[in-house]
C-alpha cells in the first residue's frame, strides 16, 4: 500500500521514526512529508534513509513533478503523527501552506491523525472545535494517550504508541476497502456463553469466549449494518473488538452492546432487539438445561453426593423460526459439533439444519482445542435443507465475512426480504 506519513513539529516526532519502521516492515511504501518545523526534531536524512524516498516539505520543491498533487493523489492512506495543535488548525481550515496540508487537501484516501500536544492545548476550545470539524468531515482523529508529557507535567496529550497508531491506520485502510453491502440492514448477533446459576456463587456454563460472535458483529458493522450485539458473559476486551469506534474514534457505525448472563436474559434481549431486525445470528452457546431450583444461599457440603435436577431452557433459535419477532426476517444458527459414533460433524450439522429450520446454519467442529478460545475457526454453512452453501477456514474475522457473504446472497435471492445493499430504510 502507498502510505503518506505526515510529521508535524512536536517533540513526539521521534516516535514517528518507529512508526515508519513498522509500516515499512509490513511491506508498505511510505512517503514521509514532514513540516518545516518538524525537521528541528528529526532531520531530513533520517526520513530519507528509513523510507528510501526523497523528502520535501514545501509546495515549491519538485515543482516539475507537481509533488503537492501527485503525493496526495497516489496515497492509499495518510497518517499524520504527531499532529500538533497547529497542524489540526490548518487542516480544519483547509490551508495549503506547506506540502503536508496541500497533500491533505488532495488525498481522497482514509486519513488518520494522531495528535500530540500539551494538555492545555488539547483541551482548548479552539482545538476541540478543530477536532470536531475534522471528525465530522470523516477524518479519523485518535484521542491522545494520557501520561507523562515533555516536561514534568502529565495529562492527556501524549502521542499513542507507534504500534497502536500502525494498527489503527492499517485497520482503517482495510475497512475502507471492504464492500458496504449491508448498508441499512439491521442485524442482531448473540455471542458468548450463558451461565445458569446454581446458587449465588456457582453456575453451569460453557467454554464459548464470544470471539466468533464479536467478529460477526464487527464485520456486519464494517459492511454498513446497524448492529445489536447481545453478549453473554463476554470479556470486556473481547467485546471492545466489536465496536469500530473502539479502534478508531470518530468512526460512524455504531454497535449497540447488550450484556446478558442467563439463557432467559439472552432470549429476552434477542427477541426485543429482533423486533426491528432484518437478520438474527445466534452465535451464542446457550445452555440447553438450567438447574430447576436456584438456591438463595450458598449450597453447603452435605456428605452425600448431590443430585442436581435440570430443566430444559427455551430454544431461542427454534423459537425465532416458529414465532419470529418480525415476520420474514432471516435467521442464522450455529452448530458446534464434535462428531461421534452416530455421525460425523457434517452429518450432525445436516440433521440440525433440518430440525432447527433456520435459513442458514453455520456448522463448526469443536473439541481437541478447536474453535473455543482460539483466534481461528473452520466452518461449513448449510441452508435449511442441509445443503452446503459455502465453507470458510481461517481467522474468525475472515470466517465472519464469509458468513455475511452467504447472508447477503440469501437476502438477494429473496423477493420479500430486507432492502438490497445501498438502500437505507427509514
Ligand atoms: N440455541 C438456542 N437456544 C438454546 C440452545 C441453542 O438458541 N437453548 C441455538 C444456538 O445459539 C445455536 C443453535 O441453537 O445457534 C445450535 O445450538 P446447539 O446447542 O448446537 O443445538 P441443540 O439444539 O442444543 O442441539 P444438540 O442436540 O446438539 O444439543
Amino acid at each position: 500500500m502507498r502510505i503518506v506519513l505526515g510529521v508535524a513539529g512536536g517533540i513526539a516526532a521521534y516516535k514517528a521514526v518507529l512508526l515508519l519502521r513498522l509500516l515499512r516492515e509490513q511491506g508498505h511504501e511510505v512517503r514521509v512529508v514532514p513540516t518545516r518545523a518538524s525537521l528541528e526534531f528529526v532531520g531530513r536524512a533520517t526520513w530519507e534513509a528509513l523510507s528510501g524516498q526523497p523528502v520535501t516539505t514545501e509546495v515549491f520543491e519538485d515543482v516539475d513533478r507537481v509533488a503537492h498533487v501527485a503525493i496526495g493523489k497516489q496515497a492509499e492512506l495518510v497518517v499524520v503523527a504527531p499532529a500538533t495543535a497547529d497542524l489540526l488548525a490548518r487542516a480544519a481550515t483547509g490551508r495549503a501552506d506547506d506540502l503536508l496540508t496541500a497533500t491533505l487537501l488532495v488525498a481522497r484516501s482514509p486519513v488518520l491523525l494522531a495528535p500530540a500536544m500539551h494538555t492545555e492545548m488539547w483541551e482548548h476550545p479552539a482545538t476541540v472545535a478543530n477536532v470536531a470539524t475534522l471528525r465530522a468531515r470523516g477524518v479519523h482523529v485518535l484521542d491522545p494517550d494520557a501520561g507523562r508529557l515533555t516536561g514534568a507535567d502529565t495529562g492527556p496529550g501524549r502521542l499513542p504508541e507507534p504500534e497502536a497508531i500502525a494498527a489503527a491506520a492499517l485497520a482503517l485502510a482495510a475497512d475502507a476497502g471492504r464492500p458496504r453491502d449491508l448498508d441499512g440492514v439491521r442485524v442482531v448477533v448473540s455471542a458468548g456463553g450463558t451461565r445458569e446459576p446454581l446458587d449465588p456463587v456457582r453456575f453451569l456454563g460453557n467454554r464459548s469466549s464470544g470471539r466468533q460472535g464479536v467478529a460477526l458483529a464487527r464485520a456486519a458493522a464494517d459492511r454498513g449494518a446497524h448492529v445489536t450485539l447481545v453478549a453473554a458473559n463476554v470479556a470486556p476486551d473481547v467485546v471492545a473488538g466489536a465496536v469500530p469506534g473502539a479502534v478508531v474514534p470518530g468512526a460512524v457505525v455504531p454497535v449497540e452492546v447488550v450484556p446478558v448472563e442467563t439463557g432467559q436474559e439472552l432470549r429476552d434481549a434477542v427477541r426485543a432487539a429482533a423486533k426491528d431486525a432484518d437478520v438474527v445470528v445466534m452465535a451464542a452457546a446457550v445452555a440447553d438445561y438450567r438447574p430447576e431450583v436456584v438456591a438463595d444461599a450458598k449450597l453447603k457440603k452435605t456428605g452425600e453426593p448431590p443430585v442436581l435436577r435440570l430443566v430444559e431452557t427455551v430454544d431461542v433459535l427454534r423459537e425465532l423460526v416458529t414465532d419470529p419477532p418480525r415476520p420474514g426476517q432471516t435467521v442464522v444458527g450455529f452448530a458446534a459439533e464434535t462428531g461421534d459414533a452416530s455421525g460425523t460433524v457434517l452429518e450432525h450439522g445436516r440433521a440440525k439444519a433440518r430440525r432447527k429450520g433456520a435459513d442458514l446454519l453455520v456448522v463448526n467442529p469443536v473439541g481437541d482445542g478447536r474453535a473455543f478460545g482460539t483466534p481461528t475457526n473452520d466452518v461449513t454453512v448449510l441452508d435449511a435443507a442441509g445443503d452446503v452453501v459455502t465453507t470458510a477456514t481461517g481467522p474468525k474475522e475472515d470466517v465472519a465475512h464469509a458468513v455475511w457473504d452467504a447472508v447477503r446472497t440469501h437476502l438477494d435471492a429473496r423477493t420479500d426480504g430486507p432492502p438490497p445493499a445501498g438502500t437505507l430504510r427509514a
